[in-house]
């Protein structure tokens, strides 16, 4: 049986809309779900996020950047994803510790084992039944980022600092996540992300309703 579903993938690949997806398939069939997100799912989270995005152009050395991370993950998982597991609901969860190992591993070069140990440490153990890994090429999620945004009326958000990022930050990311779900194959299922939404939410409900059987 599965219980936690995290989406993972690049910025703009459609985690956040397939999420929401997903969840409605999932409530109409009568599951109860509890939706959430990293960094920002609670309400010390929430602070933390805004310290990610709030320190604008100021860099944000890398052990400084993965601690604010870890810190929110430990809270999260302590606050909402233990108790939703627990009290029999499915979970889903737009990036959880993948994402740590593709942006501060991959992306920023930090050491594998110390992100694996302090990974350990902050999720207590607690691994996802399912990781939906949409994957799409960089340049069309950042353009889709970019897009977002502008519809928005707003130039600030998390992913704005890593969009100030180049591209072959991203591209590093995404190897990175790919090379993660050919390592855990029986966990991950990559989504071809660059296709229309309906086409992919109509792939994840097939994956998730086989996986809850
Ligand atoms: N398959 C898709 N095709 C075209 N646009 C998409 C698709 N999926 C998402 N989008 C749009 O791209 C932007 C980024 O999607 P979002 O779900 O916020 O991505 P993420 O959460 O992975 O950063 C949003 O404006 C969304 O409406
Ligand atoms: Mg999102």
């Amino acid at each position: 049986m599965i219980r936690f579903i995290t989406f993972e993938g690049g910025d703009g690949t459609g985690k956040t809309t397939q999420l929401k997806a997903l969840e409605s398939h999932l409530q109409s069939k009568g599951c109860s779900c509890v939706s959430t997100r990293e960094p920002g799912g609670t309400s010390l989270g929430k602070l933390i996020r805004q310290l990610l995005l709030e320190v604008g152009n100021q860099a944000i050395a890398s052990p400084t950047e993965l601690f604010l991370y870890l810190a929110d993950r430990a809270q999260h998982v302590q606050e909402v994803i233990l108790p939703a597991i627990d009290g029999g609901k499915i979970v889903l969860c737009d990036r959880y510790t993948d994402s740590t190992l593709a942006y501060q591993g991959y992306g920023r070069g930090i050491d594998f084992d110390l992100l694996r140990q302090l990974n350990q440490f902050a999720n207590r153990g607690v691994k996802p039944d399912l990781t939906l890994l949409l994957d799409c090429p960089v340049e069309l999620g950042l353009s889709r980022t970019a897009q977002r945004q502008s519809n928005a009326g707003s130039a600030r958000g998390r992913e704005d600092r890593f969009e100030r990022e180049k591209v072959e930050f991203h591209e590093k990311v995404r190897a990175g996540f790919l090379a993660m779900a050919r390592a855990e194959p029986e966990r991950f299922r990559v989504i071809d992300a660059a296709r229309p939404m309906e086409q992919v939410s109509r792939e994840i409900q097939i994956i998730v309703d086989r996986e809850m059987g």
